[in-house]
């Protein structure tokens, strides 16, 4: 006999249905002979999707073709699970294998419609596929005022302003605890292997705060001010319930901003999003170079 609170808790069983997902994506991977399990993942930001076309072997699995999986509906968002072998020449003295990698080309954002608990439901997937490192990249509006318009910035921390949490409601257990900690949820490690790969690279990385809003309008200066103030470098509208979500899971997370503007009043002139698309898909040749070399390292992470 089921209780009141079961049935509903049944009627709402996301575990489930990311296991549903997740054995959907497993399927496609063993029909594609000679593609093993990924071991590390990236979610693609805004203009940032071209790095999924570079993998080799890929399998591409439509979003609409992934069970229970939200469709992604904003420009500059594919929709597509790619998964496949990083093509990378020199990976690090120890990988004498390859990585193979799943990118989601596009992101589900809380302004397309959908709560913050959807938009953490790939995350959900990729931890029930097992995947111990996750890489999210996003578009954001530059407030450091060093920052410039192309800069690829480390999120160091995040403020939460969007005004939900992805884990609202019941808690499932088997996913993570009731109240997960998140005081380092940008792991430090990934930080500094980051840093060390783009040094390497002669690619100038900055750190800091990035501050995600509900969107979809862009803030007005006012609000960039406030934001200021509150200590945030960087502003957009994702990123985070995929980042609370991880932590629940125990995934450890590398956030990369890629500055695709100066945030509003900063500097004369509009923002709109063919600026934040054109900038992004310009810094997404470094950002790749950054993900061919940094991805394999964060596989071969054991924590
Ligand atoms: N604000 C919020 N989100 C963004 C911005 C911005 O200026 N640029 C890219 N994503």
């Amino acid at each position: 006999m089921s209780s009141h609170a079961d049935v509903r808790h049944q009627a709402l069983d996301e575990y489930t249905r990311a296991e549903s997902a997740a054995l959907t994506i497993r399927m496609q991977i063993s029909k594609a002979s000679g593609l093993a399990a990924p071991t590390v993942a990236v979610v693609l930001g805004s203009g940032l999707g071209t790095f999924a076309d570079s993998l080799a072997d890929p399998v591409v699995i439509p979003y609409g073709e992934i069970p229970n999986f939200p469709r992604s509906t904003a420009t500059g968002h594919a929709g597509r699970f790619v998964i496949g072998k990083l093509s990378s020449a020199k990976t690090t003295s120890e990988s004498g294998g390859e990585t193979v990698v799943a990118a989601l080309q596009g992101r589900i954002h809380p302004y397309e419609g959908y709560s913050s608990r959807e938009a953490g439901f790939p995350v959900r997937v990729l931890g029930r596929l097992g995947i111990p490192a996750l890489v999210l990249t996003n578009a954001a509006g530059g407030i450091h005022p060093d920052y410039r318009p192309g800069d690829l910035v480390l999120i160091s921390d995040h403020i939460n302003l969007q005004g939900t949490n992805p884990l609202n409601g019941p808690n499932d257990d088997r996913f993570g605890p009731r109240f997960p900690d998140m005081s380092e949820a940008y792991s430090l490690r990934y930080r500094q292997l980051a840093q060390d790969s783009a040094r390497e690279l002669g690619i100038p990385l900055r750190e800091g705060v990035y501050a995600a809003v509900p969107g979809p309008s862009y803030e007005t200066p006012a609000e960039i001010r406030y934001l200021r103030s509150i200590g945030a470098d960087m502003v957009g509208m994702s990123t985070v319930p995929e980042t609370i979500v991880a932590r629940h899971m125990g995934i450890g997370i590398l956030g990369i901003s890629c500055v695709a503007n100066s945030a509003a009043g900063m500097h004369q002139g509009k923002i709109t999003h063919e600026e934040v698309l054109a900038t992004s898909e310009r810094a997404a040749a470094s950002l790749g170079a950054l993900l061919r070399t940094v991805l394999p390292r964060l596989a071969e992470q054991k924590d």
